[in-house]
């Protein structure tokens, strides 16, 4: 087993680790002087009416030009927040006899451990150790997670019910932002959570690395736990890149590949990748809300109009994995399978 977290450090980057110049990050323009919009959800009552329509108009302003955005005052405590990414980095701590039992690319286990990604190892291996978890149902799930580090299994539970909330309401919202029903996201659409724990050493070469490759999720929703590293992640904006700059006790919200599907494509599902750094290790979370594997996923009919027509065909979610393996995760590569035109 081969995890980046098993050494203590990294005097030079191993061979296999060193991406071709043009998958390099400093061959990719970086706009430093554009920012995220950040949405305050002032303390995430927001099924009250205070500020209700400001925060739709904010985030269809924001998930339209960006994809992307932050949220704060979103309600989740400092501390479930701070838990979760301290048991996260425990167990990245923990010894290799302990991981080992874990490690997996199975993707039909409720928790498995990993190194760089599921995809080719033949090819140039991402800086990075993952986690990937099925965390909701949480019942059906939690037998199956590590009892170590401590508290782990409690903590995720937590999280993952406070998380999935803040997911689901923002999805209202988003609903009413696009007069759909306010439950239109709700059911078969929303029925999971997974999670991706990815965790980055300290590299010592962050212009030779890259920690994930450009992607856009697989499913609904992302609500993405940034930590405490001074930089990672950053997102596509028009032909170069944005910096997703980490805000303490925010959280990073951006859309998957489904909802820009449902959205017939009003809105986007944006590429983002993360770098390395060479200083701290780096752990981040992603929530994600998915879609059980039968569900069917096709643009709203009320979204669909004489000047914007059906831009993809109708399919089951677990057709669009598939794809989405086949593909690499290659944003267009993917769409390819179940675009109209
Ligand atoms: C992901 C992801 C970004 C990050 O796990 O899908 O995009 O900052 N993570 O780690
Ligand atoms: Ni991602």
């Amino acid at each position: 087993m081969e995890l980046l977290s098993n050494q203590p450090r990294y005097d030079t980057v191993p061979e296999k680790y060193i991406f071709p110049p043009e998958k390099r990050p400093v061959n990719n323009v970086v706009n430093r002087s554009i920012n995220l919009p950040v949405i305050d959800l002032r303390g995430g009552c927001i099924d009250s009416d205070i500020g209700r329509d400001e925060i739709i108009r904010d985030i269809m302003k924001a998930g339209k030009e960006f994809g992307f955005f932050q949220v704060i005052n979103h309600g989740i405590p400092a501390k479930t927040l701070n838990d979760m990414l301290q048991v996260c980095e425990n167990f990245f701590k923990m010894p290799a006899g302990e991981k080992e039992r874990h490690y997996s690319d199975d993707m039909s286990k409720a928790f498995f451990l990993n190194s760089s990604t599921q995809y080719d190892q033949s090819e140039t291996r991402y800086w990075r150790d993952y986690m990937r978890i099925s965390c909701y149902p949480i019942e059906e799930f939690i037998n199956q997670w590590p009892e170590k580090p401590e508290n782990f299994r409690a903590v995720l539970s937590e999280y993952t019910v406070r998380v999935r909330e803040i997911a689901l309401k923002l999805l209202k919202l988003i609903a009413e932002g696009l007069e759909l029903d306010k439950d239109y996201f709700c059911g078969d659409l929303s029925n999971g959570t997974k999670m991706e724990v990815n965790y980055y050493p300290p590299c010592p070469d962050p212009s030779l690395t890259m920690g994930l490759l450009p992607h856009c999720d697989r499913q609904l929703i992302t609500v993405l736990a940034q930590g405490t590293a001074p930089c990672g992640l950053q997102a596509k904006y028009k032909e170069g890149w944005i910096d997703v700059k980490p805000i303490p006790n925010a959280f990073v919200v951006n859309f998957g590949h489904q909802l820009e599907i449902v959205t017939n494509g009003i809105l986007k599902s944006v590429e983002h990748r993360a770098i390395t750094n060479s200083t701290v290790a780096r752990t981040s979370i992603a929530t994600m809300t998915v879609p059980t594997m039968d569900c069917l996923i096709a643009p709203a009919k009320k979204l669909v109009t004489e000047n914007n027509p059906p831009k993809y065909k109708e399919f089951i979610f677990r057709d669009f994995i598939e794809a989405y393996d086949v593909a690499l995760a290659n944003r267009e590569g993917v769409l390819e399978f179940f675009k109209l035109y």
